[in-house]
This record gives structure tokens, C-alpha cells and sequence, in this order.
């Protein structure tokens, strides 16, 4: 089961092209459960970690990006953040971003709620 991570242009992401095309130190989206935007989480051997952040702000919606320099998801509409894995830290949002199950199998990153 689970859903296969797939790029912007709808293809399914492999592990390899996902880390070969990664920022560095940055945090990089998928399109993951119901196709919202998830961000794939690496640990600093360069594995998947067991969990993606949905990156839809639990406020009203907006795409929250990762901010490298204060290590914290700060959303641009209304100035919700989320601390590294997903945790609110700041309101108006009421809700920490949900997690999606990660795992890897045959090379693809599959999410499950
Ligand atoms: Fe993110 Fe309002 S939509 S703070």
C-alpha cells in the first residue's frame, strides 16, 4: 500500500534521483499523500528518514518553506512556525504539519498516512 512519491512532473521519485538532486543542509518537496507538497526528511548519513512533514500550513493552507539559516519551517502568509520536525512553534497555526510514513522499497519513497 502507500503512495509513491512523486516529482513535479508527476513521475515516481527513486531514492537516488531524490538525494542526486537534493540542496545540501536544504529540505526538498515531494508530492506526496493526496499529491500535497511533503518534504522527505535525510539524516545526516544520507538516508530517508521514516518520516516526511506535509508542508501545507495547518493555518489557512499556504506552502510553508523550510528555512535553512533558522532551522525552522516559517510560513510567508501569516508567520506560523514549525521547529525541524514538523512541531508548531508559533501561531496563528493550531496544529503541528502532519507526518506521512516513509519507507523505501525498490528504490522508491512510499508514503502512508
Ligand atoms: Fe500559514 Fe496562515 S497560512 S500562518
Amino acid at each position: 500500500g502507500g503512495t509513491t512519491a512523486k516529482d513535479e512532473l508527476g513521475n515516481d521519485v527513486s531514492v537516488a534521483k531524490f538525494l542526486e538532486n537534493r540542496n545540501a543542509g536544504d529540505r526538498n518537496l515531494v508530492q506526496g499523500l493526496k499529491g500535497d507538497p511533503t518534504y522527505i526528511v535525510v539524516d545526516s548519513k544520507e538516508a530517508i528518514k521514516d518520516y516526511g512533514i506535509n508542508a501545507i500550513c495547518t493555518h489557512l493552507g499556504c506552502v510553508v518553506p523550510w528555512n535553512v539559516a533558522e532551522n525552522k519551517f516559517k510560513c510567508p502568509c501569516h508567520g506560523s512556525q514549525y521547529d525541524e520536525t514538523g512541531k508548531v512553534i508559533r501561531g496563528p497555526a493550531p496544529l503541528s504539519l502532519p507526518l506521512a510514513h516513509t519507507t523505501v522499497n525498490d528504490d522508491k519513497i512510499v508514503l502512508t498516512p
